[in-house]
């Protein structure tokens, strides 16, 4: 093991992992894997730094003033700064690890950019197929007699417009009672709109992250690339069940189950617009145009299309892609005319919201051998070098979403997220501190990961004996105890918690394990078809909920991950909406997209003889 690979010598090891970060004047608080920058995490979370190098550290735009906490000083801060602003706390915000708890102070934006820094810092020109024109037309006289329409758009001749009848409705009271100084709203080719005066400054895009848990919501100022509001909510369909094959069961037994998961889906996507057009102070009518990722499941259950056949074998999509579509289709109330665009799928199981997430980490032109892997439920996992693109899926089971395990729960307050184990005995990280009661995804690998360095879980995943551990583990051996007929280990006991106890069963780790071979054989086999070694790669991308919190040291100490130095694998946050976000704001990067579809190969897993055999390999810890 070299000094920078996991294990004893993780930089992170000591940090907690996960900070709170305060902006100001924006007065968000977030929370991010320890080691994320401080560009990341606003970026994240909707709160814009200037930069146009990317978050690359060459530009010294993306100067900040941490006010609280402690930010190393890096060589490029001692070039961008006086001695006298570093003291004061100034650094380069894209250079600025956060390990510790921090207050940040983020000065207004000073250019009106020209590019917009997205996804995993990638940099994209601000080309958006949304525009809004303002133009004074000649009033029509007896000796100009052509019509409102051929007026306005003469004066966008630059543009080839289709229009649709709807716009004209209203066009001829709208010019007069303007004077006919008016502004064209305009999305690609088509006039969407027409607006009394000069409405130019605002033009808005709403991108989504529609996830089968989770719903996330970014509305961006589409003329500037900035983030306006960011705001995310459970998804309303979770009564059918958490996963994506419980809500195509029940469509396949209820006739009238598909009409209501899709109003659920509507009703999701509408009270996130509702809710952060109200957070930014923007009118629903202001925002011209809509972006949504998802996986094929959610993208068809929201069209209202029947999933069954994603469900079972061949596994069909309906469509790869959907035209035409405006934000009414998603049961949006924004502009009555705006338009929608959904991510295609690649197939059943490598969905929209993975497509967003490649173009968001730029896999399709980025030299370096990268493995992107979303892990969830259905575990989507790419691996490419800039030329070559293949993608597989593996099933890797309700394991992280925590519904199969004893304690487990979703990341919230009370979730066991950090597990530690040292000199001093066992120590916990909870979400907001609260007292434990429960295990979510990212504190079961922890969990796990901790029992197999100390030696409390053998190589095969089996709890030691009683004696052994007394002997490898004397801290913590009593935790290991008996509840009903199982052996388990105690996260926190009943005195401990004043409620239920909070363990990891002897069955939560053979689900885990079950979990991590379905991906960990799906990556292997990613790497012998493109002809590499798990060493080449240079690149882990953790991407999705789960993923973004995963702590790394664990994740390659039980196998989840190649075996690579921490500082190789990155949490790539919420890269589906990034991509969402980039369709919104440049036309080029949409018909990328689009084009993806054509780049990606796909090895399809369910039919290989040697899978089983793989997989049975892969269900031990490495040693
Ligand atoms: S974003 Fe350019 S130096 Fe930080």
């Amino acid at each position: 093991m070299t000094d920078d690979t996991a294990g004893a010598a993780d930089p992170l090891e000591h940090a907690p992992a996960r900070v709170r970060l305060r902006f100001s004047p924006s007065d968000k608080e977030v929370r991010v894997p320890s080691g994320v920058t401080v560009f990341d995490a606003a970026s994240w979370n909707g709160i814009a730094i200037d930069s146009t190098c990317g978050g690359h550290g060459t530009c010294k735009k993306c100067k900040v003033q941490v006010q609280v906490g402690d930010v190393p000083v890096q060589p490029m801060d001692a070039r961008a700064f006086r001695q006298s602003e570093l003291d004061q706390g100034w650094r380069l915000a894209c250079l600025a690890a956060a390990t510790t708890d921090l207050a940040v102070e983020v000065p207004p934006l000073t250019t009106r950019p020209k590019a917009a820094t997205v996804g995993v810092g990638r940099q994209v020109i601000l080309r958006p197929a949304l525009q809004k024109r303002y133009v004074e037309l000649a009033e029509p006289t007896l000796t100009d007699q052509r019509t409102d329409l051929e007026r306005l758009l003469g004066a966008v001749d630059d543009l080839e417009l289709r229009v649709d009848t709807a716009v004209v409705r209203d066009l001829g009271r709208t010019l007069r009672a303007a004077d006919f100084k008016v502004t064209a709203v305009v999305v690609g080719d088509e006039l969407i709109g027409v607006e009394p005066g000069d409405t130019s400054e605002r033009v808005f895009g709403l991108a989504f992250d529609l996830g089968t848990t989770t719903v996330v919501a970014n509305l961006l100022d589409v003329s500037t690339g900035t983030p306006a509001a960011v705001c995310s909510m459970l998804n309303q369909q979770q009564p059918f069940g958490a996963d994506v094959i419980s809500r195509i069961s029940a469509t396949m037994l209820d006739p009238t189950a598909l009409e209501r998961l899709r109003d659920l889906a509507h009703k999701t996507l509408n009270d996130l617009a509702a809710e952060a057009c109200a957070e930014a102070g923007v009118d629903p009518s202001e925002v011209y145009e809509v972006a949504l990722a998802g996986n094929a499941t959610m993208v068809q259950l929201a069209l209202g299309i029947d999933p069954e056949p994603l469900g079972v074998a061949p596994f069909i999509l309906a469509s790869s892609g959907y035209s035409g579509l405006t934000a009414l289709d998603l049961g949006i109330h924004i502009h009555p005319q705006a338009r929608a665009s959904v991510f295609p799928a690649l197939g059943a199981y490598v969905g929209g919201d993975i497509i967003s997430g490649v173009l968001a980490t730029g896999m399709d032109r980025d030299k370096r051998l990268r493995l992107f892997i979303d892990i969830g439920t259905n575990c989507e996992i790419v691996l490419g070098d800039g030329e070559r693109l293949l993608a597989t899926a593996a099933p890797a089971g309700p394991a992280f979403e925590a519904a199969s395990i004893r304690c487990g729960m979703r990341a919230a307050p009370g979730a066991v997220e950090v597990v530690r184990i040292d000199d001093d005995g066992l120590r916990l990280q909870v979400i907001d501190d609260a007292v434990p009661a429960g295990l979510c995804g990212s504190g079961l690998v922890d969990a796990v990961s901790e029992l197999v360095r100390v030696g409390l879980l053998d190589g095969s995943g089996r709890f030691v004996s009683e004696d052994a551990a007394a002997e490898v583990a004397p801290k913590v051996a009593d935790r290991l105890t008996m509840v009903g007929d199982e052996r388990v280990f105690l996260l926190a006991s009943e005195e401990e918690t004043g409620g239920n106890a909070v363990y990891l069963s002897q069955r939560d780790v053979r689900e885990l394990q079950f979990a991590k071979a379905a991906i960990s054989t799906g990556w292997r086999l990613l790497l012998e078809a493109f002809g590499v070694e798990e060493g080449d790669i240079q690149q882990v991308l953790l991407a999705g909920s789960f993923g973004t919190y995963l702590s790394p040291a664990s994740a390659v100490r039980i196998g989840l991950v190649p075996k690579l130095p921490v500082l190789r694998i990155v949490s790539a946050g919420n890269v589906a909406g990034e991509g969402a976000k980039m369709v919104l704001l440049s036309a080029q990067e949409h018909h990328g997209a689009q084009t993806l579809l054509e780049e990606i190969a796909y090895l399809e897993l369910s039919d290989r003889t040697d899978f089983n055999d793989r997989f049975v390999d892969e269900l031990a810890f490495p040693t």
